[in-house]
């Protein structure tokens, strides 16, 4: 056990709890640390877990999750607003609480709660709603009480004669449970009154702007943390999972 990192162990740990109910069928006489694999075992081991992942594993080519590192990101919503955010920076995924996760026939359900901050550069050219928007400027997003939830349909699958979990599907959906705030700046180019008001009308319509505009960030997100996810299960096998704990 003190052969194992610090940050490893959390990690292993809720991957061991998952992997033990998909090999105990495979290998019935494998140690199953969760025992049953009851919801209330998954979630602790997923808030367990949390932290160190979130962290990255560089030895690993597995990136941190927090800080979220966006380079770049170029989206088009359906209105037709065209948005380039650029050098930026999402925090907050290390402390999100999971509030539940199940697992029925091999498919992970967890929901968590999130509160994240996106901090960058944009330019968009479209319409947002009622203004026509042509700007370029720093952003600052917050999002309170984010809620998560996402559905993984996991199998096991040998390479090599050692066998590894992978993930054969994934769903996600979120609530903007708490308020959502926007700071941006020169929204509209050259006219700074107009780009406050355009600003005030996002503010008090945090909702509806965040379903339109926030939606394709946040599934941005998921996707990167579904990435690193793929790559953890492919490089340590379910056997050195279980060793572990
Ligand atoms: C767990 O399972 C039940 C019933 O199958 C489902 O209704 C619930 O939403 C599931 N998800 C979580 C995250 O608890
Ligand atoms: C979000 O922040 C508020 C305080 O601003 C805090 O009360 C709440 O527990 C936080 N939620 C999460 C999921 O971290």
């Amino acid at each position: 056990m003190q052969y194992v990192s610090a940050t490893a162990l959390p990690v292993l740990t809720y991957w061991a709890c998952l992997a033990s109910v998909v090999v105990k069928a495979a290998a019935p006489s494998l140690p199953t640390p969760c025992g049953e694999l009851s919801p209330a075992c998954l979630q602790r081991a997923l808030q367990t877990a949390l932290p160190g992942f979130t962290r990255g594993f560089p030895e690993l080519g597995i990136t941190p999750l927090d800080p979220f590192v966006v380079d770049e990101l170029k989206l088009v919503l359906r209105g037709g607003l065209q948005i380039h955010f650029y050098k930026g920076v999402a925090k907050g995924f290390r402390n999100c609480q999971i509030g539940s996760a199940n697992m029925t026939g091999g498919v992970l359900e967890v929901t968590a709660r999130c509160n994240l901050t996106v901090k960058g550069k944009y330019k968009s050219s479209g319409r947002l709603l009622l203004f026509s928007i042509d700007g370029e400027g720093d952003s600052l997003i917050r999002a309170k009480e984010l809620e998560l939830r996402a559905q993984v349909a996991l199998s096991t699958r040998s390479r090599g004669g050692r066998a590894y979990l992978q993930v054969d599907g994934f769903r996600s959906q979120q609530q903007y449970r708490g308020q959502v705030s926007y700071q941006m700046t020169n929204l509209i180019r050259g006219s700074p009154q107009l780009s406050r008001a355009v600003l005030a009308f996002m503010n008090a319509n945090w909702r509806v702007v965040a379903e339109e505009f926030g939606d394709p960030i946040v599934e941005f997100g998921l996707a990167a943390i579904m990435e690193n996810v793929k790559k953890l299960l492919d490089q340590v096998p379910v056997e050195d999972l279980l060793k572990s704990v």
